[in-house]
């Protein structure tokens, strides 16, 4: 019996847009609410989802911690790439999500920032595509391209045409919509002219290519400090550290804003 789970992919053909560090944070916060929680790491390769748990449970083992853990997998794609092989990546990653849902509430797959077979055919899993952008309007890049002058869209980016046949497919195959969130990350506290422009321009786009817009996680330090021991903003909260911060409370209340824009039916999130 397959039990109701959600898959959520955090994917964006672009390194560095914050999909890794999104996607710990989002599967602890879930596992504080009370879900279970699985992660599959597509980015073996760079493996930064994998190495920031695994300095979890180091950071756990070292401080007598018990810390919620998700069930952690890495599926790394084939060493031969022919089609024959790519079928077979895209098979046995499918029949991994499978397993998983059977057990787990929610699934949080981590991709890498290029495309891959491995990573299209996580994407067609997902009910949830959450795409964190660079508060930059060269990353906008990724989802389309711009006039630079009416600032309107002049075509549709590989990704974003790609997202649409993945919806386009999900429909004809009677699935639930496929939601695609894009999160603008990073968000600078002085380049105001740049803050509007790029708020601007996904605001156009949220209603021209269909996505949901939330604006967004801001440039903070304690995204990045936190990396070696594992942790992530839920833990600072839950851990009731004495060292917290007005930048932590509001690092706190951007990842709730996103969590409430994802909204899977919440357990408990109210801390
Ligand atoms: N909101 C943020 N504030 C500050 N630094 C961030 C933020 N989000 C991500 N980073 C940092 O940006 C870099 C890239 O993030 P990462 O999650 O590895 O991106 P990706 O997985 O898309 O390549 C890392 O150094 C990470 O610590
Ligand atoms: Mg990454």
């Amino acid at each position: 019996m397959e039990h109701n789970s959600y898959v959520i992919v955090v994917g964006n053909e672009k390194g560095g847009s914050g999909k890794s560090t999104l996607s710990i944070h989002l599967a602890i916060a879930y596992l504080y609410a009370g879900y279970k929680v699985a992660t599959i790491d597509l980015d073996g390769r760079q493996g930064t989802l994998t190495h920031y748990i695994e300095n979890r449970i180091r950071y756990a083992k070292d401080n007598k911690l018990t810390l919620p853990m998700p069930e952690h997998l890495v599926v790394t794609p084939s060493q031969y790439s022919n089609k024959k092989s790519s079928n077979e990546d895209e098979e046995q990653l499918d029949y991994e999500i499978n397993e998983l849902k059977k057990e787990y509430d929610i699934i949080i797959i981590d991709t890498p920032g290029t495309y891959s077979h491995l990573s299209n055919a996580g994407h067609k899993n997902a009910d949830i595509l959450i795409t964190p952008v660079n508060d930059s309007l060269v990353d906008i890049d990724v989802i389309a391209n711009i006039n630079p002058y009416t600032k309107r869209i002049l075509s549709e980016s590989q990704y974003t045409t790609n997202i649409r046949e993945i919806q386009k497919k999900r429909k004809e195959l009677g699935k639930q919509d496929l939601r695609w969130i894009v999160l603008r990350n990073r968000i600078s506290h002085i380049d105001a002219k740049n803050k509007r422009e790029v708020d601007n321009i996904l605001k156009l786009l949220q209603t021209e290519i269909g996505f949901t817009y939330i604006s967004g996680i801001g440039e903070r330090v304690v995204y990045r400090e936190m990396f070696l021991n594992g942790l992530t903003i839920t833990d600072l909260m839950n851990m009731g550290k004495d060292e917290i911060s007005i930048s932590h409370i509001a690092a706190k209340n951007e990842l709730f804003s996103v969590l409430h824009t994802i909204n899977i039916p919440l357990k408990n999130l109210s801390n």
